[in-house]
């Protein structure tokens, strides 16, 4: 059996303040939606999410975003472990990708992202980035490999966490990514170029490429929430869950995932219903 035939669609019952729906998908498959009023509403429930698994087993193992929507996650997991009600001391957490080429070390990587917001702040087990660094193709293919078995030997990722890129693209898995693609080097579109220039002071220092988990990694996971926050994503969370699942839209094929949960603030989940 795999991770994917074991996955299980139970979540804690939600706190005030969010509102638990069930949505048909274009597959049909029925996907629960949860909704708050306002992203730090979405963002404590996510958290509480995380937590709970941590203290159902204690070195469970994550899958970690970046990008604007988690971060209030993280905000919200400090506080949790802050005042005793996470303890993610031996929690182990595989990040779904890196800017290529890029230094761990510099201000714009993922890897100082995830510092900056969680790992220098609250006690953690073990946690990875995939390594963007410039080297031979060979290598980079060796380290992408190295990290898929390291997720392997951790026992597979328990929970994943999601944002969803304008292109509807999941990790770096942009539009036209193999349903059973792994970690690998990928092209950005000039889409998702543009929304990342402002935080590299322009697109001309726009990296091109990135090193990301695939659609394969990430549809092993045996639970899958998927945030979304804003009007400016209504339009793509719509296409994602009510149109026909296709590679085109990468997010889609969660649609067929059935440890799939989504967390929305009311603006993002306003074309849905
Ligand atoms: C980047 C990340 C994605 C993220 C997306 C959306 O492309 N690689 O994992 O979901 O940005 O970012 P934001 O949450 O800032 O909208």
């Amino acid at each position: 059996m795999t991770a994917f035939d074991s996955a299980t669609a139970s979540v804690e019952t939600p706190m005030n303040g969010i509102s638990a729906i069930t949505l048909e998908t274009a597959a049909g498959t029925l996907l629960p939606v949860f909704i708050g009023s306002n992203y730090a509403d979405i963002c404590g429930e996510v958290a509480r999410q995380i937590a709970r698994v941590a203290r159902e087993r204690r070195n469970a193992v994550l899958g970690l975003a970046t990008g604007s929507t988690p971060i209030g996650v993280y905000d919200a997991l400090i506080r949790l472990a802050a005042s005793g009600a996470a303890d993610l001391s031996a929690a182990r957490s595989f990040n779904l990708d890196e800017y290529y080429p890029m230094e761990a070390d510099s201000p714009q990587s993922y890897h100082t992202f995830m510092r900056r917001h969680l790992f220098d702040q609250v006690p953690w087990g073990h946690w990875h980035v995939p390594s963007g660094r410039n080297r031979p193709r060979e290598i980079i293919e060796a380290d992408c490999r190295a990290y898929e078995a390291a997720i392997q030997t951790a026992g597979g990722i328990d929970l994943q966490l999601l944002g969803i890129g304008r292109t509807g693209h999941i990790g770096f898995n942009e539009p036209g990514s193999a349903r059973d693609s792994r970690t690998r080097l990928v092209d950005l579109s000039a889409a998702t170029r543009e929304d990342a220039a402002q935080n590299f002071g322009g697109l001309e220092q726009t990296p091109h490429q990135a090193v990301s988990m695939g659609l394969g990694t990430i549809l092993e996971a045996r639970r899958i929430l998927l945030m979304a926050s804003g009007a400016s994503k209504a339009g793509i969370v719509r296409r994602a869950f009510l149109e026909p699942p296709t590679t085109d839209l990468p997010a889609s094929l969660l649609q067929q995932h059935p440890g799939t949960a989504l967390y929305l603030d009311t603006a993002a989940a306003s074309d849905l219903f």
